[in-house]
This record gives C-alpha cells, sequence and structure tokens, in this order.
C-alpha cells in the first residue's frame, strides 16, 4: 500500500461532502462554496486566486521544476426539489446537488490536503480548478478558460460521480470522445392563418414545418460520415387547434449531439439552409434561435492511459473498465483548448448497492465508500504525471 492513502482525510471529506450538500448554491452563485474551498486550500498551504467571483484556482508548487497538471472539481447545484431522505439533505427549497458536484468538491479538496502534504517530494505544480456553473450554459469552464489563467498546463484530469456503475470503480474512455457535445435550436414558423376549406388563400406552417422536419432526416444520412455518431431530434412540434382551421404559426424544438467539431458545424449550416430555403419556398418567414453548448469531450489518448495505469495502480485491475461514450455533455470539454485532458466517471454505486436513480433524478444518491478511491485515484495520477 502507498504510504500516502493513510493520510487521506476521510471522515473530513465526507462532513465537507455533507456540508457543500446542505447548502447547495446554483450556477454562477456559488458564494459561499468557494469561501470555503478557498478557505479550506489555504489551511493547507495551497495558494489561491479568484478566476471569476465564484471559482477558485489554487496552486501547489513542488520543491522541484517540473511540469503542470491541473485537477478540476465542478461546484454548482441544480434548481430543482431534493426528495432523499438523507440525514443531510438539502436546506435551500427547490436547490439540490443532485448531479454530485458536492461530491466532486470534496474529493478534490482531499486530493489537495494529501498533495499538499507531499510538497517536498513534488516534480512540478498542481493546479486545482474549483469551477462554478458547469450546469448551466455556457458554463463556468469556458470563463476561466478565456482568463488565460491556466495557460502553461500541461494536462488536465477531471471525474464525474455516476450512479449505476460499481462503488469506486474508475471508467474511462481510453481516446477520442467521452461525451457528445448538446446543441439544439428553437424554430417560429409564421405562415398565415385561413379557413381549412380554402388553403389558397393561407400559407400552411403545418406543412412548412412538416417539410422541415423530413428533410432535416436526411442531415445525418446524407451528410455525416457513416459510422460517425451524431443525432437530429425533433422532440417538438405544435400547431393547430382544430381540423377546420389553418393555423398561422408553427413551433417546434430539436436536439442535436455530435462528437466531432467540424460535423458539428456542417450540421448547423445545414440545418439553417434547410429552414431558410423551405421557408422561402411556401413563404413563410421564421424565428429560428440555434444553440450551441458545450462541445464534446474529447478523451487525450497519452493522459488517458495515465490515468487508466495509475487507477489501477492504487484501485487494482478489476476495479478500472474502459467507458462507453456518454450521452450526456460537459463544460470540461473546454479545458483542451488549455492542454490535452481525460475526463473519468467514479461509481457512485449500482441500483443493487441503493444507488439506482441518475443523476438530475431528485431521489439522486451515491455511496460515500466511493469518494476515496477518487482521491486514490487523482494523486495517483498526478505522481505519476510528475514523476
Ligand atoms: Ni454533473
Amino acid at each position: 500500500m502507498k504510504s500516502w492513502i493513510k493520510d487521506i482525510p476521510v471522515e473530513e471529506m465526507i462532513a465537507w461532502r455533507h456540508h457543500f450538500h446542505q447548502h447547495p448554491e446554483l450556477s454562477f452563485k456559488e458564494y459561499e462554496t468557494a469561501k470555503f474551498v478557498e478557505e479550506k486550500l489555504q489551511s493547507f498551504g495551497i495558494e489561491t486566486i479568484r478566476p471569476t467571483e465564484t471559482s477558485v484556482l489554487g496552486t501547489l508548487k513542488g520543491n522541484k521544476e517540473g511540469k503542470t497538471i491541473l485537477l478540476r472539481a465542478d461546484m454548482d447545484a441544480l434548481p430543482m426539489q431534493e426528495e432523499s431522505t438523507l440525514p443531510f439533505a438539502s436546506e435551500v427549497k427547490g436547490v439540490a446537488h443532485t448531479c454530485g458536484h458536492d461530491t466532486h468538491t470534496a474529493i478534490l479538496l482531499a486530493t489537495a490536503q494529501v498533495l499538499a502534504g507531499m510538497k517536498d517530494s513534488l516534480n512540478g505544480t498542481v493546479k486545482f480548478i474549483f469551477q462554478h456553473a458547469e450546469e448551466l450554459n455556457p458554463g463556468g469552464a469556458k470563463e476561466i478558460v478565456e482568463t488565460g489563467l491556466l495557460n502553461g498546463v500541461d494536462a488536465v484530469i477531471g471525474l464525474h460521480i455516476m450512479p449505476n456503475l460499481k462503488t469506486g470503480s474508475i471508467h474511462v474512455m481510453p481516446e477520442g470522445p467521452a461525451t457528445t457535445s448538446a446543441d439544439g435550436f428553437y424554430l417560429h414558423i409564421q405562415g398565415k392563418g385561413s379557413h381549412g376549406s380554402m388553403p389558397q388563400n393561407g400559407i400552411d406552417p403545418i406543412i412548412v414545418g412538416t417539410q422541415i422536419v423530413n428533410q432535416m432526416q436526411t442531415v445525418v444520412s446524407r451528410y455525416v460520415t457513416p459510422g460517425e455518431l451524431a443525432v437530429v431530434s425533433v422532440g417538438e412540434f405544435k400547431s393547430g387547434d382544430a381540423p377546420n382551421i389553418i393555423p398561422d404559426k408553427a413551433f417546434m424544438s430539436a436536439s442535436i449531439r455530435t462528437v466531432n467539431e467540424e460535423t458539428r458545424q456542417k450540421i448547423a449550416a445545414r440545418i439553417k439552409e434547410i429552414i431558410d430555403n423551405t421557408c422561402q419556398t411556401y413563404g413563410a418567414t421564421y424565428d429560428l434561435d440555434y444553440i450551441f453548448s458545450y462541445p464534446a469531450v474529447i478523451n487525450d489518448k497519452n493522459i488517458s492511459s495515465l490515468v487508466i495505469d495509475s487507477a489501477k495502480e492504487v484501485l487494482g485491475d478489476d476495479m478500472v473498465f474502459e467507458a462507453a461514450i456518454s450521452s450526456g455533455s460537459e463544460d470540461f470539454a473546454y479545458y483542451r483548448q488549455v492542454a490535452p485532458i481525460c475526463f473519468m466517471w467514479l461509481g457512485g454505486g449500482t441500483a443493487e448497492e441503493g444507488c439506482g436513480f441518475a443523476n438530475h433524478h431528485p431521489n439522486f444518491t451515491v455511496k460515500e465508500e466511493a469518494f476515496v478511491e477518487g482521491v486514490k485515484t487523482e494523486v495517483q495520477t498526478v505522481l505519476n504525471f510528475l514523476k
């Protein structure tokens, strides 16, 4: 066993998690959480600055020169009511840590404390970013990256706790997309209403809308390389009130997932063309709100294999798995603009272990025994990277 493992502050970490869980804060409003984190880091002897009002960047310089690795935790909660019966359930009405960001924050604080205790033997620098606003587009990561404060970092790693995976197991996409991008659009079509028996007097927005929906089925099938993951789904279509009235407007919204930036841009351009041309053809006008949310998280091969090897070293081979691509999205993707990245999933417990509710569910819970495995993986990855 590694000698530093006994230095992991397990009880404190769980107490910190309970504190964050009881006092959740919404995206861009993580004032108390950031203050708590800042004070803890300083008490470990780690220098801190605030890249934004509610984010904290800690820097731990080892005694020798070397590379720099950045570890990331997100700190924000969700605007929803917790329904769990946990003794430390949220005390804030309508706000809850139902994505586990409270656990990420506690795990990274414990990692920071362990590494701070090894300062004298570290060859290089460890940075810790406690990030605000992962849950709200455009996200906190982009804002932090744009400050330039992360320049000079050589690798970035982050983890997300995940129910329905074995407690304390680590899952890593070894190379390429770990998540998809999550874009979408809202489209209002303006036609011209008329009597259902006199279509010649109107511009039927249902016809325009359904033509658009149909043509959209060709975007992935005809413009994306076969085998590449891409999804275009119209999830909402509303128009009309009665069988004998041609309505004057239609509305639709869609979700678009991709893993490749070029394809992402190509799909957006193609969809805009289809909407514009179809509306023109039928004489309708439209209002389109196309939303680019987070890009796909693209794991770097070398950093991912470092994480996998490090996790195996401290957890054992049977606790480390290759992850499939997740259809979720994460603003961790933006750190790739700074350095190669690896995002991993930490098992928060399976349904059999009592943790069957997914992230963002009001009954979301995870096993606290998992946290220490997250700390071990983070610490060992840092040690191996700086070695
Ligand atoms: Ni999350």
